[in-house]
Parts: C-alpha cells; sequence; structure tokens
C-alpha cells in the first residue's frame, strides 16, 4: 500500500521543497522515477509537507526520542542543546550504517588493534603532538619511533637519521618532495642556474599523494608509464631517459598500490649512479614506502631498497597501514639532518617552548603515534615478521586458489616462485606443493592479490564484465574494488583485495567461496542472478549514506581519494544485508570448490587443498573425470580399432608361404592327416600335396583310402603317399603305438592334421541323442585325438624340418553353446582348449600348434546354403597356420564376430533359432539319405 503510494507520489510532477535551510526558501518541480535517483530526504520532505512524517532535515528521533523533547536540525546547530545520551544514540545509529571494515578489501589500512594499544589511545586522547613542550614524553616516543624506523631502514652505523610522525604517508610524502625541492633549488641557485622547472619523476602506477605533491608545490611530474615488462612499476629505463638537470629527485615506490609490486630501488639506485658518473647529475631518491615500509624489512630482509642505498636520502611509511595502527599516523624520515633544508623547518615559541616544526599539520592526535609505538614495543622485529609472513601466506593462498578456479588469472607476483612472473601470454604458474608462509621462496611485494579475469574465461564469456562480481560482492558485504590498471596497461582490468592481518585464513576460503558463487551464478542465470542480488540503484542509495549536503541543496561528497582507496559508500552498501540470502550448497558449475553442504565453505581447508591440488575442488574433480572420460573412450577406440584391424589381417591375410618352414627341401617331409576321406580331410590332403607334401592317411576304411590315394597320386605324381588303417573309436594304446611306429618308419614328418572327427548324426537334445552315440562322438573328437597327439609328437619333434605343426580342426561351435549337438561342440571347445594347452606347453620347441575353428561346411550331409566349400576352407587354414585359432571362412568370421558383440540374451536366442533351423534341415536331408539307401 505504502509502496503503491510512493510509487504514484514519486512518479508524477511534484514541487519538491529543499530542505528547510535560511536561504533554501525556493520550490523547484522534480521530474522523479522511482527507479532512477530518487532522494530519500525529498520523498519525507513532501511526505511532511502532506503532515505525514516531520522534515527529514530533522533527526527522526528513533530510540532517543524518549529522552529529548526537541527536533535536532541536521544541517544548522541546534539552538539549544541535547542529552548527552541522546546526541550519542542519534549518532552512533547513524553510523551503524557503516560497512564492516574487516570485509573492507580494498582498504590498506589496519582495522584493529589490541585493547591495550586502544587503552593507551584513550588515555593520551587529549595529547596534541604539536604540543612539545608540555609533551616531552611524548616527544620521546616520537624520536624512539624515529630511530626505530631509521634502523628498520638500515641506516648506517653513525649516521643520524632525522624524521616525524606525519598524518599519513600523503603528508609524508609532500615534505620529502619539498626537502628534495628545495635541496635542488638551493644547490641550484648556488651554481647561479634556472630554478624555475623542477620536475619530479615517478611512474604512473603512482598513489595520487604523489600527483599532489607535483600539482601542489608545482613541480612538473615527469610520468613514466608502467608496462608489463617492468611488471607494472618504474621502467628504470625509461625513468634514466627522462632525468635531466632540473629533476629533483625521483619518487620510487614500495609496494605500488595497484598490484603490490615493489619498484626497483637498488636498479634505480644504480643506474643513477651511473648517469652521476656521466653526467654529474646527482638525483636523489625518496622511497614512498607507504605499504613496503612496515613490510619488506620483515618479509625481504636481504633485499635494498632503503638507507643502505646512498642515493636513497627519504623514506616515508603509512603507520596505519603495515604498521598495524588505526588510521591517522604516517612517517617521513631523512637519512640525515643534511637532507632536511633548514627552510624548511620553523621555529616556534608561542608554546612555551621554544619547538621546531616541520609537518604540513600543525596540531595532530598524538594517540595514533603513542598506539604506533607500543606496537613497535611489543611485537618486536619477531611479532611484525609473524603477522606480515601470515598476510603475505594468506594473499598466496588466496592467488593460488584463484588461480586454480581457471577463471581468473592472477596479475600479483607474491605467490610465485622468487624470479617467474606474471606474463599475459603464458600460463599462470602457481606451485601448490610449495611452504606459502616461506617468504624466501617467492617473489617479495605486499599481500596484495591482483587478478583479472583469465584469457579463457573471457573467451567463453565476453559477456560476464568484472564489475559484475564486484556488484554480487558487495552484496555479500565484501568490498573488492575493480579497476583498469594505469598507463600503458590500462588494458587490463584488475580485481584488487588487500590482504590485511583481520583477513584470516577463514576470510579468504569464504571470500574465494563467494567470488565462485558469484561467477557461477551469473553463469548459470545471467542479468536475473545480479539483479537477484543486487539493487538497481545502489550506487545511489550508497552516495545518499555518504553524502552530505551544503546549504544549498547540493550534493557535496569527500572524494579527494582516488579511484583505488576506500570508498566508503561502498562500504555502506556492505552493510545491507540481503535479507533471506544464504549459501547455497548444491549450487554447481564453473569452478565452484567444494561447498560443505552445513556451511558453504570451502572443505577441507584452502591450504589442503592447495597442497593437493587433486583433492576437493569439482571444478578438478569433474576435469578429472572428463580427462578419464577421454582416455577411456581412446582406450576403447584405440582397442576397438586394433582388434577390427587384426581380425580384417587375420581374415583376409593369407600367406602362401606360411608352409614353408614345414618342409626339409622342397618336398620330402610327411603331413599326417586323420579322417582324410571326405570334406575339409580330403582337401586338406588335395592342398598339402599340392604343396608337395609327402601324406600319411590315417583312416579307417581301406577302400575310401584308396581311391584317395589313387586319385592323388594321379594329380601329383612325385609325391609319396601311405595309407593306415586306424579307427578313431579304438582308444587302445596298441592303436596309437601302431600308427607311431608307422609314422615314425616313413621319414621325416613335420605336419599332423587332426581333422577326425564325429558328429552327431542328426540333431538332438543330450536327451534325444543316444549314450552310445554320445561316447563315440567324445572318444574320436577328444581321446582319440590327444592321445594321438601325444604318440605322434615325439617324431614332430625330431623331424629334419625347421619346424613341425599340429593342426587341430576344432569348430566354431566352440565359439559358443552348441544347443542340440551338445557333445558335439562341447569336445570342439575341448580341442581348443587342448590346442591352447599344448600351445603353451610346447613354445620354445619345434613344434607349431593351430587350431582351426570352421563353421558348416559343404559336404553330403551337409548342404546348408552358407555353408562354407571345404576346398576354400583347406586353402584359407593351410595360408593361416602362424594364427593361434581362427575361422577360416571369412562370412563366417563375420558372423560369430559380430554374434561375440552382441549381449548375451540375444546371442543365446540366435544361436538357438539358428541352430534349430540348421538341425532341421540337416536331420531332413539325413532322413532323406537313409531313405535312398
Ligand atoms: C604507495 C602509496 N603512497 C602513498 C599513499 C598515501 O598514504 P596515506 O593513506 O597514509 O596518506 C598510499 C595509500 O594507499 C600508497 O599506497
Amino acid at each position: 500500500m505504502l509502496a503503491c503510494y510512493l510509487t504514484t507520489f514519486c512518479s508524477s510532477a511534484l514541487p519538491v521543497s529543499l530542505p528547510n535551510f535560511p536561504d533554501a526558501t525556493n520550490t523547484i518541480k522534480i521530474k522523479m522515477v522511482l527507479s532512477e535517483h530518487t532522494d530519500p530526504e525529498t520523498i519525507v520532505d513532501n511526505l511532511a509537507r502532506m503532515n505525514i512524517r516531520k522534515k527529514s532535515h530533522i533527526h527522526s528521533l528513533a530510540y532517543a526520542s524518549r529522552f529529548a523533547t526537541e527536533d535536532i536540525p541536521k544541517y544548522t546547530l541546534p539552538e539549544s542543546s541535547s542529552e548527552a545520551r541522546v546526541a550519542y544514540q542519534m549518532i552512533h545509529d547513524m553510523l551503524e550504517f557503516d560497512g564492516s571494515p574487516a570485509k573492507n578489501l580494498a582498504s590498506f589500512l589496519s582495522t584493529w588493534m589490541e585493547p591495550e594499544a586502544e587503552k593507551l589511545m584513550l588515555e593520551n586522547l587529549a595529547k596534541n603532538l604539536a604540543d612539545q613542550d608540555e609533551y616531552p614524553a611524548t616527544m620521546r616516543i616520537q624520536d624512539r619511533c624515529v630511530s626505530i624506523l631509521s634502523h628498520l631502514w638500515k641506516i648506517p652505523s653513525g649516521q643520524k637519521a632525522i624524521g616525524t610522525a606525519t598524518v599519513g604517508s600523503s603528508e609524508a610524502v609532500q615534505l620529502g618532495g619539498l626537502a628534495m625541492k628545495w635541496r635542488w633549488r638551493d644547490a641550484r641557485k648556488a651554481a647561479g642556474k634556472d630554478v624555475s622547472k623542477p620536475n619530479i619523476i615517478y611512474a604512473s602506477n603512482a598513489q595520487v599523494a604523489l600527483e599532489k605533491f607535483a600539482r601542489y608545490f608545482d613541480v612538473e611530474a615527469r610520468v613514466v608509464n608502467v608496462s608489463e615488462k617492468s611488471r607494472f612499476c618504474l621502467d628504470v629505463e625509461k625513468a634514466i631517459n627522462v632525468v635531466d638537470e632540473n629533476t629533483i629527485g625521483i619518487y620510487v615506490i614500495m609496494g605500488s598500490t595497484y598490484t603490490g609490486h615493489y619498484e626497483n630501488v637498488e636498479a634505480m639506485s644504480k643506474a643513477l649512479d651511473d648517469l652521476e658518473k656521466r653526467t654529474g647529475l646527482n638525483i636523489p631518491i625518496h622511497v614512498d614506502a607507504a605499504s613496503g615500509g612496515f613490510v619488506a624489512p620483515f618479509a625481504s630482509p636481504n633485499l635494498k631498497w632503503a638507507f643502505d642505498l646512498p642515493r636513497v636520502v627519504s623514506i616515508n611509511t603509512s603507520g596505519h597501514k603495515f604498521g598495524l595502527c588505526y588510521a591517522g599516523i604516517g612517517w617521513v624520515v631523512w637519512r640525515s639532518s643534511e637532507y632536511l633544508p633548514q627552510g624548511l623547518v620553523f621555529q616556534l615559541h608561542y608554546l612555551g617552548g621554544n619547538e621546531a616544526t616541520y609537518t604540513l599539520n600543525f596540531s595532530r592526535p598524538a594517540a595514533s603515534m603513542i598506539a604506533q609505538y607500543y606496537n613497535l614495543v611489543r611485537l618486536g622485529r619477531k611479532g611484525y615478521t609473524d603477522i606480515i609472513t601470515n598476510c603475505l601466506t594468506n594473499a598466496r593462498l588466496l592467488s593460488c586458489a584463484l588461480e586454480k578456479t581457471e577463471i581468473f588469472e592472477v596479475v600479483s607476483d607474491i605467490h610465485r616462485p622468487r624470479g617467474q612472473f606474471y606474463n599475459s601470454q603464458g600460463k599462470a604458474i602457481c606451485s601448490p606443493a610449495t611452504d606459502y608462509t616461506k617468504n624466501s621462496s617467492f617473489n617479495d611485494g605486499l599481500s596484495v592479490v591482483a587478478f583479472t579475469f583469465s584469457r579463457r574465461f573471457k573467451e567463453e564469456h565476453p559477456d560476464v564484465e568484472q564489475q559484475f562480481v564486484v556488484n554480487l560482492l558487495r552484496a555479500r558485504g565484501w568490498i573488492v574494488p575493480s579497476y583498469p590498471l594505469p598507463p600503458d596497461c590500462e588494458k587490463i582490468d584488475i580485481l584488487r583485495v588487500v590482504v590485511r592481518e583481520s583477513m584470516t585464513e577463514e576470510l579468504v576460503e569464504l571470500l574465494v567461496s563467494d567470488i565462485l558463487w558469484a561467477v557461477n551464478g551469473i553463469l548459470e542465470e545471467g542479468e536475473h542472478f545480479l539483479s537477484k542480488h543486487t539493487q538497481p540503484s545502489s550506487h545511489n542509495r550508497a552516495e545518499a549514506f555518504t553524502s552530505d549536503k551544503k546549504p544549498d541543496g547540493k550534493h557535496v561528497y569527500s572524494r579527494e581519494c582516488s579511484q583505488l582507496q576506500v570508498v566508503d559508500c561502498a562500504s555502506a552498501m556492505a552493510a545491507q544485508p540481503i535479507s533471506g540470502f544464504a549459501v547455497d550448497p548444491d549450487r554447481r558449475g564453473f569452478g565452484r570448490p567444494q561447498i560443505s553442504a552445513s556451511e558453504g565453505r570451502l572443505r577441507p581447508s584452502l591450504r589442503e587443498y592447495l597442497k593437493d591440488p587433486y583433492g576437493k575442488y569439482l571444478i578438478q574433480r569433474s576435469k578429472m573425470l572428463q580427462t578419464l572420460i577421454y582416455l577411456i573412450g581412446v582406450i576403447t577406440l584405440l582397442k576397438t580399432a586394433y582388434s577390427f584391424g587384426s581380425w580384417v589381417k587375420d581374415t583376409f591375410f593369407v600367406d602362401k608361404e606360411s608352409l614353408l618352414k614345414y618342409q626339409i627341401d622342397s618336398k620330402s617331409a610327411y603331413a599326417v592327416i586323420t579322417g582324410p576321406t571326405g570334406g575339409i580331410g580330403q582337401a586338406f590332403c588335395d592342398e598339402l600335396a599340392s604343396k608337395g607334401f609327402n601324406l600319411i592317411l590315417v583312416g579307417r576304411n581301406q577302400t575310401k583310402l584308396d581311391k584317395l590315394k589313387d586319385s592323388i597320386t594321379n594329380r601329383y605324381p612325385a609325391i609319396r603317399l601311405q595309407t593306415m588303417i586306424s579307427d578313431a573309436k579304438d582308444t587302445t594304446p596298441e592303436n596309437f603305438s601302431r600308427v607311431a611306429e608307422a609314422v615314425a618308419a616313413a621319414g621325416t614328418v613335420s605336419i599332423l592334421v587332426n581333422n577326425v572327427g564325429a558328429m552327431n548324426e542328426l540333431y538332438g537334445t543330450l536327451e534325444e541323442t543316444s549314450s552310445e552315440e554320445l561316447e563315440s562322438i567324445i572318444r574320436i573328437n577328444c581321446i582319440y585325438t590327444t592321445l594321438l597327439t601325444k604318440s605322434i609328437l615325439p617324431i614332430l619333434k625330431k623331424s629334419r624340418s625347421s619346424r613341425s605343426l599340429i593342426l587341430n580342426v576344432s569348430s566354431a561351435s566352440s565359439y559358443g553353446p552348441g544347443p542340440l549337438m551338445a557333445a558335439y561342440a562341447s569336445s570342439k571347445w575341448f580341442i581348443s582348449g587342448l590346442s591352447e594347452a599344448i600351445r603353451l606347453e610346447l613354445r620354445g620347441s619345434n613344434v607349431d600348434v593351430t587350431c582351426v575353428c570352421p563353421g558348416f561346411v559343404k559336404s553330403d550331409m551337409c548342404q546348408l546354403p552358407d555353408a562354407a566349400d571345404p576346398v576354400v576352407v583347406a586353402q584359407q587354414t593351410l595360408g593361416k597356420v602362424h594364427l593361434k585359432n581362427f575361422s577360416p571362412y571369412w562370412q563366417h568370421a563375420a558372423t560369430f564376430g559380430l554374434l561375440a558383440q552382441l549381449p548375451g540374451w540375444l546371442k543365446d536366442r540366435l544361436l538357438l533359432t539358428v541352430v534349430s533351423q540348421a538341425g532341421k534341415v540337416h536331420n531332413a536331408s539325413v532322413l532323406e539319405h537313409r531313405k535312398d539307401n
């Protein structure tokens, strides 16, 4: 109802009066649409005009109205006083809208101090650092701090540094610059030279305080653009190129506000030494160590950047950054009083004594300076080293975690092994196994993580902007600024996180989790996700929190900070929790880390994950899975291709020379063939004879044997041929010894073809087949073949040919079950098994073993349409004896090959159908034959 009212109210043209400032009586018309710029105060004012609510420029005294009796104006001084608790409550409530400093990842400023430090600050809140005579103890503390810092910054022994506390580095930088300007001017004047065109050199990554110096103090800024090669910092070569006689000095930055990189003070110093040798120009260096002044001495104690380089004349630092103090303290130190021109020092007498002052601010709170001394005393070198190392460790963890997502690449380098740096064309380097706490293993720098969408991510998702991530993170309370790197690297837009003492590993985990939540959400839901979690007018709302109105009714903002600095409005936004939002444990997608269902956190700890990159991130897991599936696919494909290739080769390739090795010379070896008088047996005899083998035909019917002998002798008169009677049903030892003796007497025997075999006369089940027939089949097929092989084997081993061969004739029925011919089929399984076994047993001997498995072969008894021609089968078989086990007829090989690929149930059905059909045809033809006879 109210919303409806407001919408109508605001979207119509309304006369809106400005707040009740003395001169603000004019009325203006504003056409407003609620989704655009909406000024809450104006709305409330209008409501007030309609007597719905009091005017907005008056504080509505929420809790405080219990005690207050009168309105308190916002923009003008109240005429009367207020109760202390009223004023307190009112201001306290207002400040509740500020953000959570711990989640402000944009700021370098310290947001936590120990209670003892706070106590000291409270006790000394009233002290003015300007009042040296009144507070001599405070002054001594300042001197001690300057002395401690100068030693920390390696002042050469015997040299006495001079310095002062400032409000921050901004003031300290001005003082450092001023001192250089005055020294340059004094020297130029003394030499009678022009002093009208001083210039100062710094890189384009400089903080605004440096720009201010140049502008405020009328010094030409020679800004050296940064490049990827110079690691987004001062390029020493380029800097040297712009030095001239009017250069008052060079600002070198220890660490860059953008990426945390340290500029190379030592290289700059050396280059200036060379220049001095060449030109006589003596250019000093002021090190802007706003952050690095409290980081480098502890994390990189061997780095040369401070007073150990004689060219460094002054250094500034911010005590409220990595000096770990609350806002309001900075330092500037000169290597000796010689570098602070006396013209900058004012002697004052009006506070009671004789005081020297050379700061820009006169009165300053002493409390933060005292807190600085507390930290120095309390922490000592060890304490600072531990804290700074911890910040760097967490920054490295964050960097590596971000890189591991592959959504981002990290532009800062502190997580990279020493000497390896970001390369926008190359692969991001992160070494998960390294001990992240070991500063010496990594590049020097601030605990700052500057990162950007990876090239791959940008290619895959060109529509996703980094700003989306920033906005979504804000919805979660995080302030992560996004901005382009300075010229000439503006094309790289970075997100930046300053890892301060308050940024625990836990927070790093949460941050990574939330970053992935944001990216994942955008990828899955697009803009809808963005609008669901952020508010379209967020920026305006944010401004509303921080804006103040001058009496002329215009908004004014304190925006002197550069875009890199904390924008408080953002923190104000951050303070607005998005109601009803919770981490969704089931969110899936690009680069999502493992999130435990209960907490929405990264589990196990980031640190462990990074040590174990094959650990728990889903992205990693899914990648592994993908690789595995890919590998399995490739292996299966290769295997299939190989099997198919082998099948084609085995099926279609016939080696015409394959029998040569079983001859002694061209034609004198014998081949023994059992069951030679019909079907494939006869075809084998023909084929072997054609290849010049002498034959021993072993059968039970002399007439048939003689007939066969005549037929072969007629066609191949050159070969010798013997016949031998042996009934395969006779498995007595005498039968085998007789055959063996005869074979041995024949001469050199190198081939045994175990062709003899028996099959059911009629297809039928086991029950339908007589026991005698079953036994006879098994006896002939299994026992006879086995024992004959055993008795001939010694002869084959002694053969004079280079090799001997046992060729066992099995059957295609050995490839699968053989219903309706159980004894036959399983006896052929036996033959295949026997062949395999003795093949292995005879490995290393001169005897080869092969097993051929023909399907239906044409004969008097088998006239099936797809039955193979026995001659073809024999030719193919004898051309493939180099194989272990094969089907000699390609149509059968294809059929059985396909059958083998089918699922078992289908194979069974097909087999049964095919064999039943074949059985019927076979049985009919046998019965017909019987009738005819
Ligand atoms: C390199 C550098 N110099 C100077 C400053 C200004 O320091 P302060 O905020 O202490 O005035 C900053 C602040 O971020 C900085 O990063």
